[in-house]
């Protein structure tokens, strides 16, 4: 808890964190990179060069400032840090070396009004937030039965071309087993060194657990410059029978399996990968559950993972499925392929059947946003949308 002498600095950094928020992180991580290079290769290098992460942290730290006597609205933001700091291997001794380059970024940003005053109110708070995050990682990495930081070597046992840029990377230990269990909608952390950079990414599992394997489907990101480092590393030069490095299963986007009320599965793109796993595994556990999958992509030939969906909607008698082409090609056949040409609209979902329905969204983050807005405009509750998000979350839907 923080304590009564800090609480008036902290409220008053409110403003000053919107304002320089981003200019505090940014300095953090040129300053901390410079003094432990080591750690460029933890942080993910194409999020620091976009600004992504630099904002994801500083909107962290403002919504920690802003909802500090409100644990509650902070609950889901800690859980999707932990877990992402859990399959990235984050250790109790990084925690002195992060808060040492934060304090310092506040000190050098705000100049003469970084009073020493502020800076130990921050240094506790820090200290508070620290501390909840190192129990919780400690916990994810007791119930995983992994030590921090651990990998396992895997070996690629198949690969698949989904849809022109999606593949799928069948994963098995090294004698022939299923790596680990995991929930659907859970994600692992890949390791790949590239021109001598080491780097972590995450994938979602897109299959059911209960197999000898876990699947990755990654899509090649290759349309801005630079092109992706690790999702081309992936398509160009790993082949069957080559070995990955890879983290147990971590992730707090758990669509519920078990249960009679009804899912409904939004996705768009390459955000489609814990939905499959989610309906592959409904297929198998629970047949007979309502769903709504609904699905966005640009048209058939990046509609990654359809042979899943036929097979799953054989099983699922009480699906209905809602397929949006943005710009249908010539052998896409409405009725068939797809249902609506355009973006995804909430209107033609029929969703107001399910007024109590837990909403389930993944995909890129104009996608998430779009229909955040439409959700809770339309008057779900947010307690009701959970997402998942491809990328450092920047906490725009409650900030
Ligand atoms: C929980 C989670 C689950 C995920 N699941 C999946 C999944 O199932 N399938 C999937 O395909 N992906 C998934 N992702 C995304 C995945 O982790 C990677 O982000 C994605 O593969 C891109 O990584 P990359 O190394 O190829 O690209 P990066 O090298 O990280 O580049 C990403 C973007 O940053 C830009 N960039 C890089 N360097 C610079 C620079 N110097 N200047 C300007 N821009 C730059 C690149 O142009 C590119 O557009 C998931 C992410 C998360 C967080
Ligand atoms: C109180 C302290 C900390 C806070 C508030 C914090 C906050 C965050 C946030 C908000 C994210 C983005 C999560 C997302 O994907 O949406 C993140 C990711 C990350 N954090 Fe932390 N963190 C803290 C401490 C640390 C420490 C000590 C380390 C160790 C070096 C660390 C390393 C990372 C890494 C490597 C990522 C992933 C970055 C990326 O993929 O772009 N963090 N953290």
């Amino acid at each position: 808890m923080l304590s009564e002498a800090a609480r008036p600095y902290i409220d008053a950094s409110v403003s000053v964190l919107r304002e320089h928020g981003v200019a505090i992180t940014t300095h953090f991580y040129d300053a901390m990179f410079a003094a432990h290079p080591e750690f460029k290769n933890i942080f993910n290098m194409g999020n620091q060069a976009s600004g992504t992460q630099q904002q994801s942290l500083a909107a962290a730290v403002f919504a920690y400032a802003a909802n500090y006597r409100n644990p509650d609205a902070l609950t889901p933001v800690v859980e999707r840090i932990v877990h992402k700091h859990a399959s990235l291997g984050i250790t109790a001794d990084h925690y002195p070396i992060v808060g040492k380059h934060l304090l310092d970024a506040i000190q050098a940003v705000l100049g003469d009004a970084a009073t020493p005053e502020l800076l130990a109110a921050w240094g506790e708070a820090y200290g508070v937030l620290a501390n909840v995050l190192i129990e919780a990682e400690k916990t994810l990495y007791a119930k995983a039965g992994v030590t921090p930081g651990e990998l396992q070597t895997l070996v690629v046992k198949e690969i698949r071309q989904e849809s022109d840029n999606v593949k799928s990377f069948y994963l098995q230990t090294l004698d022939g087993k299923s790596p680990g269990n995991f929930q659907p909608g859970q994600y692992i952390s890949v390791a790949g060194t590239v021109d001598g950079l080491r780097q972590l990414r995450q994938y979602s599992l897109s299959d059911a657990p209960d197999q000898n394997w876990w699947r990755i489907s990654v899509k090649r990101e290759d349309e801005n410059q630079p092109a992706g480092l690790i999702s081309n590393w992936l398509h160009d030069d790993i082949d069957v029978g080559d070995m990955l490095e890879a983290s147990a299963a971590f992730g707090d986007f758990k669509p519920a399996i078990d249960g009679e009320d009804p899912i409904i599965l939004l996705s768009a793109g390459v955000g489609i990968t814990p939905m499959i796993s989610v309906l592959n595994t409904l297929a198998k556990r629970n047949p007979s559950r309502r769903v709504v999958f609904a699905h966005a992509a640009r048209h058939g030939s990046h509609h990654p993972l359809r042979g899943d969906l036929r097979k799953a909607r054989a099983s699922l008698k009480a699906m209905t499925e809602v397929q949006f082409y943005e710009t249908p090609q010539s052998n896409d056949e409405v009725g068939v392929d797809y249902q609506y040409s355009g973006r995804m609209a909430l209107g033609k979902l029929g969703l107001d059947a399910y007024p109590q329905a837990n909403i389930y969204l993944c995909g890129p983050s104009g996608f998430m946003q779009q229909q955040w807005k439409s959700l809770v405009g339309a008057g779900v509750a947010p307690s009701r949308i959970h997402r998942e998000v491809f990328g450092p979350d920047l906490l725009d839907h409650i900030l």
